[in-house]
């Protein structure tokens, strides 16, 4: 059975991501969620979120790593040079698919998500990364649930897609 496919994304509501190779906020508790979310599972990843969290293998995930220039990876860690070669080998492992950006890898499986694990920041960041554009397409939501600390309101949200 073709597993499907998850995006894990914590976006502003202007849709930025990342700034300066960094999240462009602190939020510990949306930090838990997604170790939590991803703990156990596979995850597609590009190369700079690779670089960026090095112990992604930690908690049992099965890293791929999406780039163009393999020797930058440390040899053992599988590694794809496209979106769709990094899907064929997560189709071969076991666990859930959880696609973890960045932002090409996002624009170039939004189309095909089932589902995504949004963290919805209720603000307008300054940042380099986007999200692409998900509201035209038909979700459900199957979960949400809000929170906030001292600087960002935010909302947990799980969308599964609709196709007619
Ligand atoms: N808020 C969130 O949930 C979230 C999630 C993820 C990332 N981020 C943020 O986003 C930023 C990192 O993401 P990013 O978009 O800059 O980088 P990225 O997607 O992690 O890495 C970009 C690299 O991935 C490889 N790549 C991407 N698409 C490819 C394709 N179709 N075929 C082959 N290789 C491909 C290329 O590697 P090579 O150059 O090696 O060929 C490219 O330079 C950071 O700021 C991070 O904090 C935020």
């Amino acid at each position: 059975m073709i597993k499907p496919l998850n995006l894990v994304v914590a976006c502003a509501e202007n849709r930025v991501i990342g700034h300066g190779r960094k999240l462009p906020w602190s939020i510990p508790e949306d930090m838990a969620h997604f170790h939590a979310v991803t703990a156990g599972q596979i995850v597609v990843l590009g190369r700079v979120c690779y670089e960026i969290w090095p112990r992604v293998a930690l908690d049992g995930r099965l890293p791929v790593v999406i780039t163009r220039n393999p020797s930058l990876i440390p040899p053992g860690v599988r590694v794809a040079d496209s979106v769709d070669a990094a899907l064929a080998i997560a189709q071969t492992l076991p666990g859930e698919i959880m696609i973890c950006g960045g932002q090409l890898i996002y624009e170039e499986t939004l189309a095909r998500a089932d589902r995504i694990y949004l963290t919805l920041v209720h603000a307008n960041v300054t940042g380099d990364v986007y999200f692409p554009e998900w509201r035209h397409l038909a979700w459900r939501e199957s979960a949400v649930r809000e929170s906030r600390n001292e600087a960002y309101r935010y909302t947990f949200s799980t969308l599964e897609r609709v196709r007619p």
